[in-house]
């Protein structure tokens, strides 16, 4: 993870200032909750469902708990294909979740005891098929993974958070998760042999050709140059992210670390704002300049809205407060919502945080 996230520099929103953190916590299955939200309400969405035959909410209705995978994947994609009809068209949808294995008493007629079941693909390609489109595979790679006893098999230690699109085109902002650069690319870029060296003589297929390297080490030196004080040279993110997993505030929670969600906050919503008008988030032209992407000229910004439809112990909830952005969570049980309710508003004054009375105000505002 790159530093930038652990001395808190995220945290901070141009322009806009220090406004109180505003959300709406919503209690009941997501797909009928959703179904009352108007189309095109959230600038992206961010969530981890409950895995398939794994753990018991002890709520009726519960996803997770169907009796084969097929029909698992099948309700997930239901819910799913509401949270596409309230994004916004230029809206993203990461998606973690993870694998399993086949119990004894699975009575799938395409799996055999002890086999892998492959969830994550199953229900990235169904939701594919289903529309979205499916742009990443991120590996959530665990520093601290769960042991296991088996000796049959290499323990698992990750799982995979998707990212998918409303549309082909959609707003993703690569600089603000960008990483700095490694130092030895940095002296690489200013090698003078550096093209002769990486030349593969005997082989044209060789991964990137001396020329295109030069073009790309060409960029580097052009971005050095013209690096202010204390700014570093920094290059796309990758999709293996090593992340440690979070304690459980609450037993029985299966909390996804904050650390996972910021990046998808940060790249997936504006850190400018949006529109006060439309709610198209400004996009950057440049490292440092913003624009709006509408033409509605408005002065002033708001914050992005954010969604998550198994909300949990309400995570999501506080990334989006400690990034200034607006949160609607969603969940089927009473007592997870409460927890949430007290974690993301408790006791704090109006001026620092507020559950709005209806989505509308919370658009609105
Ligand atoms: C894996 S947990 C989410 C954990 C959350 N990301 C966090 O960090 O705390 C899944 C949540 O989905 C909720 N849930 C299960 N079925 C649901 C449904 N049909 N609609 C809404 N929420 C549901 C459960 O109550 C549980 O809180």
């Amino acid at each position: 993870m790159d530093d930038r996230l652990e001395k808190g520099e995220y945290m901070k929103i141009e322009d806009i200032g220090n406004t109180p953190f505003k959300c709406k916590l919503l209690l009941g299955d997501a797909k009928d909750v959703l179904q009352d939200i108007p189309e095109n309400t959230f600038h992206m969405a961010v969530t981890s469902p409950p895995y398939w035959s794994q753990r018991d909410y002890h709520v009726a209705g519960q996803l997770g708990q169907e009796e084969t995978p097929e029909e698992y994947v099948e309700n997930l994609v239901s819910i799913c294909r509401e949270v596409k009809r309230v994004l916004r068209e230029d809206g993203t949808f990461w998606l973690n979740i993870g694998d399993g294995y086949c119990k004894k008493n699975i009575k799938s007629s395409n799996l055999k005891h002890k086999d892998l079941i492959g969830i994550p693909w199953a229900v990235a390609f169904a939701l594919r098929k289903d529309g979205w489109y499916l742009r990443s595979d991120i590996i959530w790679d665990k520093k601290n993974p769960q042991p296991e006893s088996t000796r049959s098999r290499p323990s698992k230690s990750h799982e995979h958070l998707f990212l998918l699109s409303k549309s082909e085109k959609y707003f993703y902002d690569a600089e603000a998760i960008a990483v700095p650069q490694k130092e030895v690319s940095v002296r690489r870029a200013y090698s003078k042999n550096n093209v002769e060296k990486r030349k593969d003589y005997k082989n044209d297929n060789y991964a990137i050709s001396g020329k295109s390297q030069d073009k790309t080490y060409e960029k580097m030196r052009k971005e050095l140059e013209e690096l202010g004080d204390g700014e570093v040279i920094t290059r796309n993110k990758r999709d293996v992210w090593r992340i440690a997993t979070a304690s459980n505030k609450i037993k029985h929670f299966a909390s996804f670390p904050m650390k996972l969600i910021f990046p998808c906050i940060l790249a997936g919503s504006s850190s400018k704002g949006c529109c006060p008008k439309c709610q198209s988030p400004w996009f950057r032209e440049s490292k440092k300049n913003w624009k709006p992407s509408c033409d509605c000229g408005e002065s002033g910004l708001k914050e992005c809205l954010v969604l998550d439809p198994f909300n949990g112990s309400g995570t999501t909830g506080e990334v989006c407060r400690g990034l200034s952005r607006k949160y609607v969570g969603i969940d089927l049980s009473e007592e997870y919502l409460s927890y949430a309710r007290d974690s993301l508003i408790g006791s704090r004054s109006e001026l620092e945080a507020e559950e709005t009375n209806s989505i509308k105000e919370l658009i609105d505002f």
